[in-house]
């Protein structure tokens, strides 16, 4: 009886407050039943997911029917709008915010698309750990609007949190920046817009100075043409720690701060290899030839070697 009282209070907190509780409540045993419960009572799909997850190191152990909980079903799953990223990906976005020590207060992203994938999960998980706000980039109008309407509909719960930006990383993300107070901090930042490997770079270079340690990094196509060059470049910079999550053929990048800025040797080695990436015959090519001529070569091109030259799949 002991047991199901403590079940059901821990059911009223949200995960990352479930983690910091006695011995009992980290067992596992204890959260395998938890978990159960929390599928039982219709708890948002992310919670027993999220609960789990604090058991890192032993979520071998856990039985797969329970981890196959879908992040993207549950209450609102009638209301699902189009969105990209796969199921392990919305999931790891999630757990990052989720399981962040200090609950993110500002987050933003590059790349909403059309609302489903990145921006819902991001926002459904502030909204379940009862603060932060996300800014979401879009660059394409129509898009914009759709994935505006979109979110009102997914998660009405959520959209207080939500003010969507329109235009492009480059010129929206200095404005909004310039808007802010003092001492602005920006907790957690998701990259997924243009495929041009520099664009990655340009966003990370204007919000870095703006994130704080324990801030988190992550950019969406690590493996592709549009992280070709935010993966070497961050890896060689000694203030993030950096890991990639080879979960998609996109590839998923995470990357933590660990220190306010890098040292002058690590800085400079990233300047070096950002340099002989960009002097790249392909990239220097992508710059050199004017957009309009690059769209009628790709057209004409076989689809499967247009799509490995667009965005650099295999
Ligand atoms: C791959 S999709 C994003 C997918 C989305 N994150 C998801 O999870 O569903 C890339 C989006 O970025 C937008 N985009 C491209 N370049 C951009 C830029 N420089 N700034 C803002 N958005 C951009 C595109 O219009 C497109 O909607």
């Amino acid at each position: 009886m002991r047991r199901f009282q403590r079940l059901i209070q821990c059911l009223d907190q949200p995960p990352d407050k479930v983690m910091a509780c006695t011995n009992e409540t980290r067992s596992l045993p204890f959260r395998r039943q938890l978990c159960t419960l929390a599928l039982l009572v219709g708890r948002e799909p992310c919670w027993p997911r999220a609960a789990l997850a604090l058991q890192h190191r032993r979520l071998a152990s856990v039985p797969p029917s329970l981890l196959d909980v879908q992040v993207n079903s549950g209450p609102t799953s009638n209301r699902r709008i189009e969105g990209q990223l796969n199921v392990e990906e919305r999931r790891l976005l999630t757990e990052s915010i989720l399981l962040a020590p200090k609950a993110p207060q500002v987050a933003v992203e590059v790349g909403t698309w059309l609302g489903g994938g990145s921006t819902l999960h991001i926002l459904r998980a502030l909204h379940q750990r009862g603060s932060g706000h996300l800014w979401g980039v879009e660059a394409d109008r129509s898009i914009y609007d759709r994935m505006i309407a979109n979110i009102r509909k997914a998660a009405p719960e959520a959209c207080a949190r939500f003010t969507p930006l329109f235009g492009f990383s480059q010129n929206v993300i200095p404005q909004w920046l310039a808007e802010q107070q003092t001492g602005f901090q920006v907790d957690f930042a998701f990259l997924d817009g243009g495929n041009r490997p520099a664009e990655q770079v340009t966003e990370f270079d204007l919000l870095d100075p703006f994130i704080p340690v324990g801030g988190q990094l992550m950019a969406h196509d690590a493996k592709l043409r549009k992280g070709k060059w935010l993966v070497p470049y961050l890896k060689r910079l000694d203030h993030w720690q950096v890991t990639l999550h080879d979960v998609s053929d996109e590839g998923l990048l995470y990357a933590r701060k660990i220190s306010n800025r890098p040292s002058n040797r690590s800085r400079s080695s990233a300047r070096r290899i950002l340099l002989r990436l960009r002097l790249h015959p392909v990239e220097v090519a992508a710059v050199m030839v004017p957009s309009k001529l690059r769209g009628t070569v790709l057209r004409w091109l076989p689809k499967p070697l247009a799509r490995r030259l667009a965005d650099g799949r295999k």
